[in-house]
């Protein structure tokens, strides 16, 4: 069985009995008049099916005894597939995808309100796609029919179900992981070799890019970030458009999603190869906070663990640095790392970088388990106009991609150098082509 069907399966396991659920596919975007953007499927559809067109559904039938898996999708057509490429089609469909039928997405009108018939529950995501007014079309017209009484009488979330399965990532999902954290360390890499005061951050986002895609990985999994000096103090900056100069630090944000999972890395390194003084003071409190936290990264622990683990040390680093002044248990209460330090140190990442998963129970973090992949990012940004000279403007992040395991962590982007010592040796490796 491939590991879509298993997971239609367990969904439909979870579901109650007479209940429905509909996911929809990613419609095309344009992105200029009569240009798309390149298609991207919808994370919980491609979860579920692997099937990656647009103008797709799938519904997921659970009725008093039997289970179905249908398939709605786009009819064979020669003339738009010799412009477009090919289409699976719905004959096809059931073979190549172990779906129990496949109908035209133009037969969605006449079934759709049929299979809604009877069903104690429908659940949907709300808030995706401009598809989900049709089905709440549909539903609305059933319940002021005269067959009203046979209407759905609950509308729920299909995300709590679906999406505490996406949060705890199984075997074929973890070696894409690993892939994908693979080429993004080597295009970090290739970054670092490549950086040259008079660069443009342009000219090392490519850097990044080219190596994405000659691995395969044919997407940035979000928009890289490259910010030299400044510009690491602004938290999403993605203009890319400064030349770096001697003597700044660069900080780049970028990972590639891999067969539609993804990674995010964070480096920081000096443009012209070697640290100051100052920046390696500062890197050096990043990057023990970041060590900190990885550490807290364990079944069994605090969501927020690795998080409180990071604020402790640097909190301690800055008081060190005279940055701030006072007992660390009371500066912690305070909150005092917040002016340079204002960001979540996880979140989850899969087939998102900012992965579905229910963060907290209740009002509390939830606890790490097995197969759990959360990012481990803490930063300092030195943009307030009270910080001394020599540390103003600096902006560190440091970001890995940690699996929990049964008995601790795997760090999946762990060849991506970031001890001062290892930055500083990589980068006087010459990378060949420079600009
Ligand atoms: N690259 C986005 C993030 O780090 O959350
Ligand atoms: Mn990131
Ligand atoms: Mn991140």
């Amino acid at each position: 069985m491939t590991p879509h069907i298993e997971r239609r399966n367990a969904l439909l396991a979870k579901m109650p009995a007479n209940s429905l659920a509909v996911v929809f596919a990613s419609p095309m975007r344009i992105r200029s008049r009569d240009t798309d953007f390149v298609f991207r499927q919808n994370s919980d559809f491609h979860y579920l099916t692997g099937f990656d067109e647009p103008e797709a559904l799938l519904v997921l039938e659970r009725g008093a005894r039997k289970q179905k898996s249908l398939l709605f999708c786009r009819a064979k057509d020669a003339l738009r597939e010799r412009w477009d490429g090919g289409r699976l089609g719905p004959v096809a469909a059931p073979e190549r995808l172990g779906v129990d039928a496949a109908y035209p997405v133009s037969q969605i009108n006449r079934r759709l309100p049929k299979l809604l018939m009877d069903k104690e529950r429908l659940f949907m995501e709300i808030g995706e796609s401009a598809a989900e007014q049709q089905v709440l079309g549909f539903l609305g017209e059933l319940r002021m029919s005269r067959e009203a009484h046979r209407a759905p009488k609950h509308l729920d979330l299909l995300g709590p179900l679906l999406h505490e399965m996406r949060a705890i990532k199984r075997g074929d999902e973890i070696e894409l992981m690993r892939e994908a954290a693979r080429i993004s360390s080597d295009a970090h890499h290739r970054a670092m070799r490549t950086a040259r005061p008079g660069m443009g951050e342009w000219q090392l986002e490519a850097e990044i890019v080219y190596e994405f895609m000659r691995r395969g990985a044919r997407a940035p999994a979000y928009t890289s970030i490259v910010g030299s000096g400044a510009n690491a103090c602004v938290l999403h900056y993605v203009e890319n458009s400064s030349v770096m100069r001697d003597g700044d630090l660069v900080l780049i944000d970028a990972g590639c999603e891999y067969q539609h999972y993804a990674a995010d890395i964070t480096r920081t390194f000096p443009v012209g190869g070697r640290f100051s003084e100052a920046q390696r003071d500062i890197y050096e409190i990043v990057l023990s906070a970041q060590l900190a936290a990885i550490d807290a990264c364990e079944p069994g622990n605090s969501l927020d663990a690795p998080h409180q683990a990071a604020i402790r040390e640097v909190i301690k680093g800055l008081i060190e640095l005279g940055l701030l002044e006072g007992d660390l248990e009371t500066l912690i209460k305070e909150d005092a790392h917040k002016p340079y330090f204002m960001h979540g140190t996880s979140h989850f990442l899969g087939l998102d970088v900012h992965d579905v998963g229910a963060r907290k129970q209740a009002k509390d973090w939830r606890t790490l388990e097995p197969g759990m992949v959360l990012t481990v990012e803490p930063g300092i940004y030195m943009f307030e106009e009270s910080v001394p000279e020599h540390y103003r403007n600096i902006g560190i992040r440091i970001e890995d991609d940690v699996l929990i395991t049964e008995s601790g962590h795997e760090v999946l982007t762990k060849y991506a150098v970031k001890t001062v010592a290892d930055i500083e040796a990589l980068m006087s490796e010459t990378g060949g082509d420079a600009f």
